[in-house]
């Protein structure tokens, strides 16, 4: 029988378990594959660390967070004798072909491996960040908007009995769709993006109209925006001991310049990787699920180098390099339509 090596790479997103368990349950029940499950991203294949990935293994996976098989950002082009290490391990477990679920990096190796060096890849896309261009929607995003809504919810009662500003800083390096989504769900009074710097000086009037209107404001930020030129510097955008950028906080520093501007109490909520924990929600396990399901069905007609996507309402596959070419951001005109709400 065909033999399948999975693996998962990049930052872990809500989903992942049910993109196996659909690759899984569809390859052995239809198609009689076996399956091989390679640890932590491109570590796996690289260093030949491998996990048994069969029906029993998938049992129970579909509403846990995470993934069974690991992450890391291991990018075996960085690594010395990398393709080299990872065919020699392909051929030791008789892998036929790979399926590789995970953001911009992890499906870039496999596009390179494909169209370079003849690896049999299929990829599956994630994020939560739901940046991604050939595909209308990522699993991971829906459940991580859910998470950040209700916290924006939460965060309105006890703003209103402080008459506080409370700032949320939710995720998104690049793109503003986990802030935007949230922000106009849970009923934010300011939503600002990484796609367009803001002004303090706006945030701070619609902060203060708010208050005249006898309501405690809700400003949603995400991690990646920032202000306008010479407002200040806030990014130091310094790497950690794994190479890893960290960003430095708009949350925090925003709250201090609106008590500073506005003379109003304000306190800060970063939400973190909250909200890449725990159980998918039902629209991203139905989305993965479909994902897996369709990746089988490219590793069956041979389309490698292909990416599953949605559009509208079906899964379509798309060439892994258009993918990873560029980055899906907030469209402006999206922007200015939910900054009705604003103020
Ligand atoms: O891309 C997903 C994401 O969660 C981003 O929203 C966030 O900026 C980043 O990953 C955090 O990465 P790390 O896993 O290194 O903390």
């Amino acid at each position: 029988a065909k033999k399948i090596g999975v693996l998962t790479g990049g930052g872990d997103c809500p989903g992942l378990n049910a993109v196996i368990r659909g690759i899984v349950r569809k390859g052995v029940q239809e198609y009689d594959y076996d399956f091989t499950g390679f640890r932590d991203g491109w570590r796996g294949p690289l260093e030949g660390d491998t996990v048994p990935l069969d029906i029993p293994a998938v049992r129970g996976i579909l509403p846990r967070g995470g993934t069974i098989l690991g992450s890391s950002r291991t990018n075996p082009f960085k690594e010395e004798n990398g393709i080299r290490r990872i065919k020699e391990n392909l051929a030791k477990y008789e892998i036929d072909s790979l399926i590789a679920i995970g953001g911009e990096d992890t499906l870039g190796v496999a596009a390179r491996l494909t169209d370079e060096y003849g690896i049999p890849v299929v990829g599956v896309p994630k994020t939560i960040d739901n940046d991604l261009s050939a595909t209308d929607y990522t699993f991971g995003f829906d459940t991580a908007v859910g998470i950040a809504t209700e916290a924006i919810d939460r965060l309105h009662t006890t703003a209103e009995s402080h008459m506080r500003v409370l700032v949320v800083e939710v995720m998104g390096r690049h793109a503003g769709w986990i802030a935007l989504h949230s922000g106009l769900a849970g009923g934010a009074n300011v939503i600002l993006i990484p796609e367009q710097r803001f002004d303090v000086e706006q945030v701070c009037a619609w902060v203060t109209s708010r208050f005249k209107a006898s309501y405690a404001p809700i400003v949603v930020v995400a991690e990646g925006a920032m202000p306008k030129d010479g407002d200040m510097v806030l990014k130091d955008q310094s790497l950690d001991s794994f190479g890893h950028v960290r960003l430095s906080g708009v949350g925090e520093w925003l709250a201090k310049e609106i008590e500073k501007r506005t003379g109003k109490e304000a306190r800060t909520t970063v939400l973190g990787h909250v909200q890449r924990g725990g159980t998918p929600s039902a629209f991203d396990r139905w989305l993965a699920t479909r994902f897996g399901l369709h990746a089988i069905e490219a590793v069956r007609d041979g389309d490698f180098g292909k990416m599953v996507a949605l559009r509208g309402t079906d899964i379509v596959r798309v060439p892994i390099a258009e993918a990873t070419a560029k980055l899906k951001t907030v469209d402006p005109e999206l922007y200015k339509e939910v900054g009705v709400f604003f103020g």
